[in-house]
């Protein structure tokens, strides 16, 4: 009996120890993996933010916050930049999409949040410099 069920039991143990092994891949590679504003900041930004704050829409109107280029992004606010390379924390841009600071006051306006991993996308981009790259 035992030695039928040995086979299966290694089987379930590789298996479970190749998808252990594969997550673990995974997670270093999101974690060292350099974000890039091209590839992975823009286009969250394109997503949730463009619709009211490209160049001409009331978004963008009110605020001076224009979301067209790397460019306009670093310029901010007509109140200043709302990107602070090195620091998320003390960025608006991070501030208001991560709801940290006052969550009656949050972008997307009245919309659904963004997601966790966007949020930390645009974390670690600025975290890392707010490079256009
Ligand atoms: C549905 C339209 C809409 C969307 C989507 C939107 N905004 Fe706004 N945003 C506005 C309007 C309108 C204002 C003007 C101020 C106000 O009414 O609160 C504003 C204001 C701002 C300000 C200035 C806030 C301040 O305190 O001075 C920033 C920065 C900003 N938005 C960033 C963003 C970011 C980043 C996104 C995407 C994650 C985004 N917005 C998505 C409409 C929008």
């Amino acid at each position: 009996m035992s030695t039928r069920i040995a086979p299966l039991a290694i089987l379930f143990i590789l298996t479970a120890s190749l998808t252990a092994c594969e997550k673990t891949e995974q997670a270093e590679k999101s974690e060292h993996r350099k974000i890039s504003f091209a590839d992975d900041v823009a286009p969250i930004i394109q997503k949730h933010c463009a619709e009211c704050h490209a160049a001409g829409l009331p978004g963008a109107m009110a605020t001076g916050f224009v979301t067209d280029t790397y460019q306009s992004i670093m310029n901010g606010t007509l109140s200043g930049q709302i990107v602070n390379p090195g620091s998320a924390r003390t960025s608006s841009l991070y501030i208001l999409v991560s709801g940290k600071d006052n969550l009656a006051v949050t972008m997307p306006h009245g919309k659904k949040p963004l997601e966790t991993g966007d949020i930390e996308i645009i974390r670690a981009w600025i975290d890392s410099g707010a490079l256009e790259n």
